[in-house]
């Protein structure tokens, strides 16, 4: 659909390390000549960022919840992601659908099918072209944001079972897709990742 840019999205629980590559991707594939919009998810536009503000703290209840993650992402689509792949840019992502598998889906139990109809709905056959799924045992994340961490949003609040389910869910979405769906191994040291990351590059 489109020729020109590509669309990498950074995905994994709390912890796992996708702020810490996310600049560093930008400016390896900068260097390769191509112009780089980075954003996230729930947010990247500003009716997004409202919609974040609301799913970091507000409680509702998980149907509530998926509808209003799909709901940013449809706006996310249309007024910052498609327009820039169009235009040629890479985009890259911190989380997008495979997210809402993994929290909606595996941690708060929404079946799955529900998710596959809203996905359908909102983005049809479009996917990344590639996800770098960072993966490490949820204690290893939390540890490493024990340092930094502020006031806790309602999903760094959930308990243990809740991020072990999160994180299999996402290794499930993975296996199901091992193309697009890179498992990196979170708890390798940064440089190791970064090379695994420029190898995975040259291959888009
Ligand atoms: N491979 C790694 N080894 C050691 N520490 C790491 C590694 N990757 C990230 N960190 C540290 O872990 C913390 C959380 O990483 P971050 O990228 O913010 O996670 P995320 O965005 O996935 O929640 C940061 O303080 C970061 O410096
Ligand atoms: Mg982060």
């Amino acid at each position: 659909m489109f020729p020109h840019g590509r669309f990498i999205t950074l995905e994994g629980i709390d912890g796992a390390g996708k702020s810490t590559h996310v600049a560093w991707l930008r400016d390896a594939i900068a260097r390769r000549g191509h112009q780089v919009v980075v954003s996230r998810e729930p947010g990247g536009t500003p009716l997004g960022e409202k919609l974040r503000e609301l799913l970091l703290h507000q409680d509702m209840r998980p149907a509530t919840e998926a509808l209003l993650m799909f709901a940013a992402r449809r706006e996310h689509l249309e007024e910052v992601i498609w327009p820039a792949l169009e235009a040629g840019h890479w985009v890259l992502c911190d989380r997008f659908s495979d997210a809402s598998f993994a929290y909606q889906g595996g941690g708060r139990g929404l079946a799955a099918e529900r998710l596959h109809h809203l996905e359908e709905w909102v983005h049809g056959g479009f996917q990344p072209d590639l996800t770098l799924l960072f993966d490490l045992p949820p204690e290893v994340g939390q540890a490493r944001l024990q340092a930094h961490r502020g006031p806790l949003d309602r999903f760094e609040q959930e308990r243990a079972d809740f991020h072990e389910r999160v994180r299999a869910a996402y290794l499930a979405r993975a296996a199901a897709d091992p193309k697009r769906l890179r498992v990196i191994d979170g708890t390798r040291d940064i440089p190791g990742i970064r090379a695994e990351i420029d190898r995975l590059l040259e291959a888009l």
